[in-house]
């Protein structure tokens, strides 16, 4: 299935595909959108489920998530893109980079990591379906948002939060319920980090409560020639909580390539 997308930027522009965490949106990159289109064709994509994109028939795997930006990409033309993924985004670019390593030229992970649910983690996605079915997406959003944001930037009710909160009380609870069964049964891929060919930018953010920075310690060390770039005060949503600290750790990267 072809998924719902924003596209910006010249045509002839380095192409950035970049995909949202759980229960986002492609808003959630609204200000790398902005930075980045100026010179890169920015696609911001809604994962299946999520956003503007249906959930489709049958049950949800995060290597549906994969075929979905190959299709994407087949649709838009692109042999080759830069993927910048955050938290489940993540998930799918390294599945993505694992399964279709010749479609990808760059990789840029944030806010996440290659192992798979532990036993408490997947208890954890039933929970939190339980809560999705019985009490619906506000209260999810309730449970979500300490782990999402420091306490002092929930209290201080920032820009960043409100939209997060926005984004997660509007997810389809369907879509939502299906995403957490495709992430607690995703594989564990750290076996396969060392086959990564690709130019690739860890990034984390120094408050990030659901994927710490030694994490992305570990993430970086064990993909050949990664960077890692750690992001201060930030919480999870590093990339729209501290805008311009991300912009100009990845700007960089993406003149790299
Ligand atoms: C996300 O932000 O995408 C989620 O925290 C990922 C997860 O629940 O594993």
């Amino acid at each position: 299935m072809v998924p719902e997308y924003r596209i910006a930027g010249p045509e002839d522009g380095l192409p950035v595909l970049l995909i949202h965490g759980f229960p986002f949106d492609h808003t959630q990159w609204a200000p790398q959108i902005e930075a980045f289109s100026t010179t890169r064709r920015v696609i911001a994509m809604d994962l299946r489920g999520q956003g503007a994109t249906p959930l489709g028939e049958g049950g949800l795997f995060i290597e549906f998530l994969v075929d979905d930006v190959i299709d994407l990409l087949d649709h838009l033309e692109l042999e080759r893109v830069c993927v910048c993924g955050l938290s489940m985004g993540g998930y799918v670019a390294l599945r993505l980079v694992d399964r279709h390593p010749a479609r990808v030229h760059g990789l840029i992970l944030c806010d996440t990591r290659a192992e798979a649910d532990t036993n408490e983690g997947r208890v954890g996605r039933a929970a939190a379906v339980k809560t999705i079915r019985e009490r619906g997406m506000a209260e999810l959003a309730e449970g979500l948002m300490p782990k999402l944001f420091p306490a002092a930037e929930l209290e201080a009710r920032t820009e960043a939060v409100v939209s997060v909160r926005r984004m997660i009380e509007r997810a389809d609870p369907e879509g939502a319920i299906h995403a957490l069964a495709a992430m607690a049964s995703r594989l564990d891929l750290t076996e396969r980090l060392a086959s990564i060919d690709t130019p690739c930018l860890v990034v984390v953010g120094s408050e990030d409560a659901l994927t710490p920075p030694d994490l992305a310690r570990a993430l970086k060390a064990a993909i050949p020639g990664a960077a890692l770039a750690v992001i201060e005060g930030a919480g999870h949503v590093s990339n729209l909580s501290h805008p311009d600290a991300f912009n100009a750790a990845v700007e960089p990267f993406l003149a790299s390539l």
